[in-house]
């Protein structure tokens, strides 16, 4: 899910750590993430933000607690690097966090660098559907991917993305932060169906498509 400006961008042209929506859209943030069991953030993100989304209304905290759930879904970073300084915020929100990365448990390699400090886990991402598989089975199918425009390329390139949530904001930013990296290929295939569109106050409009035939799945209401 991301917040859009009218003309496509996700970060003025600036870039910078981005904060396009409003109340509304930090509401609908929140609901997303009560659904989900982790969340993907690209490492870009998080060294301009230097941390994470957390849920903070009580009434979601509540509802994963009675569904028996951590307060906040798994924090799940990607990086080719690996290069996410220990003096992040991050490090220090109230989550678990695992590092998805080159190397370590599933990629195969005996040799692989042991799992850095301030992340529980590190799991091998060379291949993201094998990867995505094997979220699964540790439990954790509900997936958020909360961006950058690098990483939501990554899964779109490979047609991994089931739904895309969008909050268009009342500006024109310009530049050219455009909330897919231009250049980016995406497969052929049909068209993305609108499975929910409503105000969000402010003169933002959250916009839900999904891909698949028409009126089916979409995330169910928390
Ligand atoms: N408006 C919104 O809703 C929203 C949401 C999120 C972010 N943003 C904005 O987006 C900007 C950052 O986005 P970005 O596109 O520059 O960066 P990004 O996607 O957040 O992060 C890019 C980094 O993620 C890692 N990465 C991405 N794809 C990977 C893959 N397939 N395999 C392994 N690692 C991968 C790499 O990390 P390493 O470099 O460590 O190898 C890469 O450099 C900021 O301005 C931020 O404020 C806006």
């Amino acid at each position: 899910m991301l917040a859009v400006s009218l003309d496509g961008r996700l970060a003025p042209p600036a870039g910078g750590a981005a904060q396009l929506g409003g109340p509304g859209d930090r509401r609908a943030l929140e609901e997303a993430l009560a659904w989900a069991d982790g969340a993907l953030v690209g490492a870009q993100t998080l060294r301009l933000h230097g941390s994470t989304c957390l849920i903070h209304a009580p009434d979601l905290l509540e509802s994963r607690r009675l569904r028996g759930l951590d307060p906040q879904p798994l924090a799940l970073a990607v990086s080719r690097s690996g290069q996410l300084p220990a003096e992040l915020p991050f490090f220090r929100q109230p989550l678990q966090r695992w590092l998805l990365g080159p190397g370590g448990e599933g990629g195969g390699d005996r040799d692989a660098p042991a799992t850095p400090p301030g992340f529980a886990r590190q799991l091998a991402f060379d291949d993201w559907r094998a990867l995505l598989s094997e979220l699964a089975r540790l439990g954790l199918g509900r997936l958020l991917l909360l961006g950058g425009a690098q990483l939501a390329a990554s899964l779109l390139a490979e047609d991994l993305v089931e739904e895309l949530q969008l909050t268009v904001c009342p500006m024109v930013l310009g530049g050219n932060h455009t909330w897919l990296p231009s250049g980016c290929t995406v497969p052929p295939g049909g068209p993305w169906h609108l499975i929910e569109s409503r105000g969000l106050g402010d003169g933002e409009l959250l916009l839900r498509y999904r891909r698949g035939p028409q009126g089916a799945g979409g995330r169910p209401p928390i």
